[in-house]
């Protein structure tokens, strides 16, 4: 995989790219390959489809032969208001059939991620909220796209709806939009018309990230081995506060009474220590019979699918309970403690993968990896270490204490001394970077090349064996193989307009303290003498020497010192 996504940044390498504030091209190109690439905040929006293809695709969404469900029962009250007539939107691409290795059945997932996040007390929309380096929903997409095809993945959404559909867009997941948001019974309301083609459907919530693949195939075997109306995936905790607690028909049943919300449960029901995770799995045909029987009489005044569990009981259909064997991964991120702690347990879940496949990590409760970062064995990593975004780090490196790497590519063997700060850059193999190298965007460091102390790069070839030890600035260059670059040599390659490229050829040496006003170029093998102030191109092996010449004036010292003696005397 890693040599895949090299190839892809090989590709795209170097020319003719722009660079943008957050990622530049090739990181789509090449190395979000195995991720979702809506992760990426910076993904262009999707193409918006033309009224046309829209109606083509709501012919397929709603399709004219479908069975209209009525409510067979007169005697249940109807909701007070009939909220689902807000005109479901689906955006994205549907697919209304099933798949081979859907277990017979068209099975899909549903992602509730329409909610705003109040306790989050965010300007932004909760399922944004990054842990392990990415957003909430960009983890529960991740789990639910191992288990179904991203055209049978549906998230609601609603608040923030653009940005939440942009942020993992690109994944190939479906849309609903839930306009406005009156609960979560609600939200499947809305999800009616879309969900409808399929048998069951497993719910999921946007802000819990820590649900795996495996955990969601097992409520789907259990659901489809049980066949009850309902599955509710459950936890025992410690501490249950906050969640809605289960309440089972008898201690040692399987099958579900009813779930009661922290809000509305009475003392008794508080001390229930088994919780609804959120996650259920439904025959959706069952669930659209009944949905309307949801009222909202409870503190929020919201149409909460937790009810389903009662409404069923009351039409008499099963509803059961699956225990999660880690209690960990039904974690909801509700508010900033909550998302803090998910974050730390993703990261040092990630750090203990790392380290059973051979990467040493130092202090790893220092050290901030994001989960999407690779590293090869025998690496080591040094204590307060950022690796962020997709990076990849090859076997056999050092990466140094507070050094912060940002969607870059690092081949094997390559020793950053501390505090190097890489963005979406590359390093091949052997290289030796630091202390302190700042390499910006587009910079591209050859094999065995050394960048010191001080130095910055940007949109920048360094080649193979050359080194920038100290002191310097290189912006939109390309310098050849073993060239030397002096101590406090600076590329100007901005006139205040445009930008200027300086080309650097082979076994070229460039004296201390250069400036080379770009555009510019020093051919191969020459000589730049120190100081020097280089404007014109220089030929192939010659020396060019751009500066004053040295006067030298004998005795001069001496004598201001004597005159300055003389006037001090005569005060
Ligand atoms: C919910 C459950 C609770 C359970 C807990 C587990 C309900 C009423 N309660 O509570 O029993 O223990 O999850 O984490 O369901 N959302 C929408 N549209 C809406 C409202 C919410 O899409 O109109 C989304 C939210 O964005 C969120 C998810 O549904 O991703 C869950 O909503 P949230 O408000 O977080 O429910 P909890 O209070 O956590
Ligand atoms: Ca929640």
């Amino acid at each position: 995989m890693l040599l895949r996504q090299r190839s892809g940044l090989l590709q795209d390498s170097f020319s003719g790219f722009r660079v943008s504030s957050l990622c530049c091209p090739w990181v789509f190109l090449g190395v979000t390959e195995a991720y979702p690439r809506g992760i990426l905040s910076a993904m262009p929006k999707p193409k918006k489809s033309s009224k046309k293809s829209a109606r083509k695709a709501s012919a397929h969404a709603f399709p004219k032969n479908a069975k209209k469900i009525g409510d067979p029962n007169p005697t249940q009250a109807k909701p007070a208001s009939t909220p689902e007539r807000q005109k479901p939107a689906v955006l994205g691409t549907p697919a209304w059939v099933g798949h081979p290795g859907n277990h017979g059945s068209r099975f899909a997932i549903a992602i509730m991620a329409a909610g705003k996040g109040t306790r989050l007390k965010s300007k932004h929309p909760k399922v944004l909220h990054e842990v392990g380096g990415k957003p909430l929903l960009a983890h529960v997409v991740a789990a639910a796209t191992k288990v179904v095809p991203a055209q049978d993945v549906y998230a609601i959404i609603g608040h923030e709806a653009e940005r939440v559909r942009e942020a993992v867009g690109g994944t190939g997941i479906n849309f609903i939009l839930q306009e406005e948001q009156r609960g979560t019974g609600h939200a499947l309301m809305v999800a009616r018309e879309a969900l409808r083609p399929y048998d069951q459907v497993i719910v999921l919530s946007g802000d819990a990230p820590l649900i795996t693949a495996q955990t969601i195939s097992m409520i789907r075997d259990f659901h489809q081995s049980r066949k009850p109306a309902m599955t509710i995936l459950t936890a025992r905790l410690a501490d249950p506060t906050g969640y809605g607690r289960v309440i089972r028909k008898g201690a040692k049943s399987d099958e579900v009474q009813a779930i009661v919300e922290e809000k509305s449960a009475n003392p008794a029901q508080k001390k229930i220590t088994e919780i609804n995770s959120g996650f259920y799995a439904f025959n959706v045909e069952p669930l659209y019979r009944h949905i309307d029987r949801l009222g909202t009489e409870n503190p929020h005044g919201e149409f909460y699918l937790t009810d389903m569990a009662a409404v069923f009981r009351r039409n008499k259909e099963r509803v059961c309970a699956v225990v999660a064997s880690d209690p960990q991964e039904i974690l909801g991120a509700n508010t900033r403690a909550e998302l803090v702690d998910i974050d730390q347990r993703l990261r040092m879940t990630k750090c203990q993968q790392l380290m059973d496949d051979g990467v040493t990590i130092f202090y790893p409760q220092t050290c901030v990896i994001d989960t999407d970062v690779e590293i090869g064995a025998d690496t080591v990593i040094e204590p307060f270490v950022q690796l962020l975004g997709n990076t990849h780090i090859g076997s056999d490196c050092r990466i140094g204490s507070y050094s912060v790497i940002h969607s870059s590519v690092i081949g094997d063997s390559v020793v950053l001394r501390p505090g190097c700060v890489l963005s979406e850059s590359r390093v091949e193999a052997g290289a030796r970077l630091g202390p302190y190298s700042h390499l910006r965007p587009g910079s591209e460091i050859g094999e065995g090349a050394h960048v010191g102390n001080f130095v910055e790069t940007k949109k920048i070839r360094l080649g193979k064996g050359s080194k920038a030890n100290h002191l310097t600035y290189l912006g939109d260059a390309e310098i050849g193989e073993n060239v030397n670059v002096g101590a406090g040599t600076i590329t100007c390659n901005y006139d205040g307009v445009r930008k200027h490229k300086t080309v650097i050829e082979d076994g070229v040496f460039i004296g201390s303290d250069t400036t080379l006003v770009a555009p510019v170029r020093v051919g191969k093998g020459a000589y730049v003498g120190a100081a020097s102030c280089i404007t014109d191109d220089v030929p192939a092996d010659a020396l060019a020497i751009g500066r004053g010449r040295q006067i030298v004036k004998e005795g001069w010292a001496k004598e201001k010192r004597a005159t300055r003696t003389q006037a001090e005397n005569a005060k």
